[in-house]
């Protein structure tokens, strides 16, 4: 992906409350294209090179993990024509941009269904993750052929599958172990899913491990997105109040023995 030549420099906000996972719906394109009279797949074009700036800023920022969707199970109902392109920018960006995330230390992982895909993209994707294992900089996952349903089907069903050989209890499941058989596993939980254009859904990506994340929706369209906004919504992230269920710090107080309240010492750097 190309360099950004802006220097890292994330706000002072940002930067001292960076997530370690931040999640991106890319949406828009097809407005993008239509608002120029452009066919859809010129949208998905400009989108791809909104990736690239919005990794190369990934990567000065010091995100750990960015995780983008690109090819959801639902994108098959498209029109032929436009799976098709689809597919192709995937080729695209695969003998565009690999190399250089290799060289970049970029960690390139594919989430979603193999099945599914032609041949040579799931070889494509193959190869990609095998030429960057070693990479330890910025961990990329693409959603491709990805639904967070799915996903979780497949998770219970290999859990159900060990358990009716006897190799599991099923008393023994519980949360981290269900977050091991998804395809995110070893991953931290996304902090934050952002969204441009518009809408304010989440759209089937990563409902088990987006759980306690926080949500930035822009009006921007993908591919007008770039490092700029990213940093707005990081921004707006650090602002945000993460609880995770509790009650705000300065609410937690309990009657102390005397029978007053005390403020209890329950406060976690996360929340
Ligand atoms: C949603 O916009 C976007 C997609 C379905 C595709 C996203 C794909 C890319 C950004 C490029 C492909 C990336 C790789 C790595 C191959 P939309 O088409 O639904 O836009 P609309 O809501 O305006 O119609």
């Amino acid at each position: 992906m190309a360099n950004s030549d802006e220097q890292s420099k994330p706000s002072a906000a940002a930067a001292k409350n960076t997530p370690r996972h931040v999640a991106i719906i890319m949406d828009g394109n097809g407005r993008w294209a239509k608002n120029r009279l452009l066919p859809r797949e010129a949208g998905h074009v400009k989108g791809i090179a909104a990736l690239r700036q919005t990794v190369a800023a990934a990567r000065e920022i010091g995100i750990s993990y960015l995780t983008v969707y690109a090819f959801s199970t639902e994108n098959w109902d498209r029109p032929q024509s436009e799976v098709l392109s689809l597919m192709g920018l995937f080729r695209r960006f695969y003998h565009a941009d690999m190399k250089r995330l290799k060289k970049e230390d970029v960690r390139v992982r594919f989430i979603g269904q193999r099945e599914g895909l032609d041949k040579d993209i799931a070889a494509l994707i193959d190869q990609a993750e095998l030429m960057t294992e070693m990479n330890a900089g910025l961990n990329f996952t693409v959603a491709f052929n990805y639904g967070a349903r799915e996903e979780m089907v497949l998770a219970a069903q290999s859990l159900a599958r060990d358990a009716a050989t006897g190799r599991l209890n099923p008393s023994t499941i519980g949360e981290n172990m269900f977050s091991h058989r998804l395809q995110t596993a070893g991953f931290p939980d996304v902090d934050l899913v952002i969204r441009p254009g518009g809408e304010k859904r989440i759209s089937n990506f990563l409902l088990w491990q987006a759980a306690y994340a926080e949500f930035v929706f822009l009006d921007v369209l993908w591919p007008d997105f770039g490092k700029a906004h990213l940093e707005a919504a990081l921004e707006e992230f650090a602002g945000r109040d993460r609880r995770f269920g509790r009650l705000p710090p300065e609410d937690e107080v309990e009657p102390s023995k005397d029978g007053n309240s005390e403020r209890t010492t329950q406060q976690t750097a996360s929340s």
